[in-house]
């Protein structure tokens, strides 16, 4: 079937399977590898995406289910050579080891702030609760957070 969907405000229109998935679309058909498979089972949210502003696990969302959605990935937020302040935030703070979890911890702290700008330590947890990482402690990416709410204020 055919879907046409926006990622990173492009316009794409797409043959896919019923089955396919959203993560496999993205990092097969559209080559965005920023978003990674770890699980597949939606239980370690490396494939973290934001469909309509909404954090999910694109490893659980079928290609269908985006047909006519605005998807935005971890690609989507860097201007240019300017990384995102939230980028930023998580390069400054030592949120970032390996690298593997932290496309998803981007894009749901993208998301925490999108709709909470100040968030408490505890509502950070909560909303990063369905990611794991495997090397930080999550003590320097609750920092990383923090930071990055205050540089997205300050450019408010
Ligand atoms: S790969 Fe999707 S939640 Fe782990
Ligand atoms: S930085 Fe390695 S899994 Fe998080």
């Amino acid at each position: 079937m055919k879907i046409r969907f926006t990622v990173n405000e492009r316009q794409h229109e797409c043959e896919v399977d019923a089955q396919t998935r959203l993560l496999d679309l993205l990092r097969e058909d559209l080559a965005l590898t920023g978003t990674k498979e770890g699980c597949g089972e939606g239980e370690c949210g490396a494939c973290t995406v934001l469909i309509d502003g909404r954090a999910v696990n694109s490893c659980l969302v079928l290609a269908p289910q985006v047909d006519g959605k605005s998807v935005l990935t971890i690609e989507g937020l860097a201007q240019g050579e300017a990384l995102h302040p939230i980028q930023q935030a998580f390069v400054e703070q030592g949120g970032v080891q390996c690298g593997f979890c932290t496309p998803g911890f981007i894009m749901s702290t993208y998301a925490l702030l999108q709709e909470n700008p100040s968030p408490s330590d505890d509502e950070i947890l909560t909303a990063l609760e369905g990611n794991l990482c495997r090397c930080t402690g999550y003590t320097k990416i609750v920092e990383a957070v923090r930071t990055a709410a205050r540089l997205l204020q300050e450019t408010r």
